[in-house]
């Protein structure tokens, strides 16, 4: 058998600027998703995540902290490492862009697009937004009592400094034609209109270096400048798999098949980048996947408004896996969504406690009850509930995760759960001991086969409790993955006492 593609995904690499919030917990949450579903289906994946060290604004915020900008990204950056912990991903990879292998991989990705005659010395004077760490046109700008903003929000500052420059321009019709040939490149398809519209009105060359502050990778042979710190921060994509090494054992994983970012730094992602690559005579990315913004009960999650939403705090409250089903079930991913507690409980009361946890407490307290803690047999003639509600299910989960449509793969199985429910309340198995023994058996070893189909499904989203279903449902370990599902269990296996999966939020505060 021909071993499958190797799989590469990397979250951004979060500013040590701050401390870890809601928004860095979600891009890395869906990034695990697909990376733990990938490994589900037997793939090789390599999933990376780190920080973002150097530029203007990190510099700043170390210097506020009255810290030494090293000693206060070690500090944070470990903040950073903490929350992987936290989150439950499964990274196989954390890079800090501080690290002297990143530092090598920047100058010899600058060297090759210099020695190709794609970076060019001139003046840079315009505008630039520190928060952003970006150059933004007039055009882009709105003024407020005297201060000018880019989109974002972010002030800006008038920059004038020796700058060098990538010939960015050079590179409109090439972006667009990589666009055309690869119609997935940018997802959601939205998001691709608005960067095709932006390529299309014509691009200028890039700034890509700084004079006026430290804090960054020296430019080769012109230690005044430092590299701006988007090429910086965008290459660590590449030297973590070897670069400039292309016999590195990690180089197999490039091209990477999907970068997850949020809408706000798109542009980097899907402009830049791949520019950055082609003229390097690298490979594009196959996927820059956008996702939208968490809102807190209906407000802008802001340091000043003083609504940022501490993760750390939410695991603690509600657990790790009904924070991590709740991200990715409440907003279709893509689009911007609000975060509220209400909504939360209500998830996780409804649909995590009552619907998949009873249904797993109702069939296996049965099972122990009625069937002496064994496994009963299928029906011998098949069975339409399975055949019906439960066969199509993993195809069309893995469909929909791969498609980043995350929420859509939960809709579904959650769907199917509610089916199961029905299913039981009409057989009501527990009225069957007397009059048909082995109905009530044919009925319970439906349901339980049902339940290890949800639990191998949703493993990826929550990983804690569904492996802890699989011990009730006496799934061996080896037995967890996407090519188990086409493998009945044997009849008889003796199954532990259920306990239950979720914990419901009695009195909502
Ligand atoms: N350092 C850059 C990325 C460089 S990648 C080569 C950066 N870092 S960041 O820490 O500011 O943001 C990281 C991610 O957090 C982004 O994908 C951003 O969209 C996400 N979020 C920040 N706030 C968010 C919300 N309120 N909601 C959802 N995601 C948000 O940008």
């Amino acid at each position: 058998m021909k071993a499958p593609m190797p799989v590469y995904l990397t979250t951004p690499i979060y500013y040590v600027n701050d401390r870890p919030h809601i928004g860095h917990a979600y891009t890395s949450i869906a990034t695990d998703v697909l990376a733990r579903w990938h490994r589900l289906a037997g793939r090789e994946v390599y999933f990376l995540t780190g920080t973002d060290e150097h530029g203007q604004k990190v510099e700043k915020a170390a210097r506020d902290a009255g810290e030494d900008p090293q000693a206060f990204t070690d500090r944070v950056s470990q903040a950073f490492r903490d929350l992987c912990g936290t989150m439950g991903l499964s990274n196989d990879g954390f890079i800090r862009t501080t690290e002297p292998r990143h530092r090598a991989a920047c100058q010899a990705l600058w060297n090759e697009l210099a020695r190709r005659g794609e970076i060019y010395l001139g003046d840079y004077e315009g505008w630039y937004a520190v928060r952003d760490e970006a150059f933004y046109g007039p055009d882009e700008l709105t003024e407020r009592d005297g201060v000018k903003y880019a989109p974002s929000g972010a002030p800006v500052e008038w920059v004038r400094e020796p700058s060098y420059f990538f010939r960015l321009s050079a590179w409109s019709e090439k972006l667009l034609a990589y666009y055309e040939a690869n119609p997935d490149f940018i997802q959601p398809a939205s998001r691709r209109n608005e960067v095709l519209a932006f390529v299309r009105g014509g691009l200028s060359d890039l700034s890509v270096s700084r004079t006026s502050f430290r804090w960054g990778v020296p430019v080769p042979g012109d230690p005044e400048h430092v590299m701006y710190v988007w090429l910086d921060a965008l290459t660590n994509y590449i030297t973590a798999m070897g670069y400039p090494d292309e016999k590195a054992e990690l180089w197999r994983f490039w091209p990477a098949d999907l970068h997850m970012v949020g809408k706000d730094i798109l542009r980097f992602h899907a402009i830049y980048w791949p520019a950055f690559l082609m003229a390097a005579g690298l490979q594009p990315p196959r996927r820059v996947f956008a996702h939208g913004w968490w809102t807190n009960e209906g407000q802008k999650i802001s340091k000043s408004v003083g609504n940022v939403i501490d993760p750390l705090a939410l695991v603690e409250e509600f657990g790790l896996d009904p924070v991590r089903y709740f991200l990715l079930r409440e907003v279709p991913f893509g689009q911007d969504g609000d975060f509220s507690r209400k909504a939360l409980i209500n998830r996780l009361n409804g649909e995590l406690a009552d619907a998949l946890g009873n249904l797993a407490n109702r069939t296996l307290s049965l099972i122990q009850r009625n069937c002496e803690g064994r496994l009963p047999a299928l029906a011998p003639g098949g069975d339409a509930f399975l055949d019906g509600v439960i066969a199509p299910l993993p195809a069309a989960t893995g469909a929909r995760i791969e498609a980043q449509q995350f929420h859509l793969a939960l809709e579904g199985v959650f769907e199917a759960v509610r089916e199961a429910n029905a299913h039981i309340t009409r057989e009501a198995p527990w009225a069957l001991k007397k009059t048909d023994p082995a109905r009530m058996a044919a009925v319970l070893r439906s349901l339980h086969e049902a339940l290890r189909v949800f639990a191998i499904l949703l493993t990826p989203y929550m990983p804690g409790s569904m492996g802890r279903l699989l011990d009730q449902l006496g799934v061996p370990e080896d037995a967890r993955d996407l090519a188990a599902l086409a493998r009945p269990m044997p009849d008889g296996v003796a199954l532990p006492p259920p306990a239950p999966l979720f914990q419901k939020i009695q009195n909502p505060a």
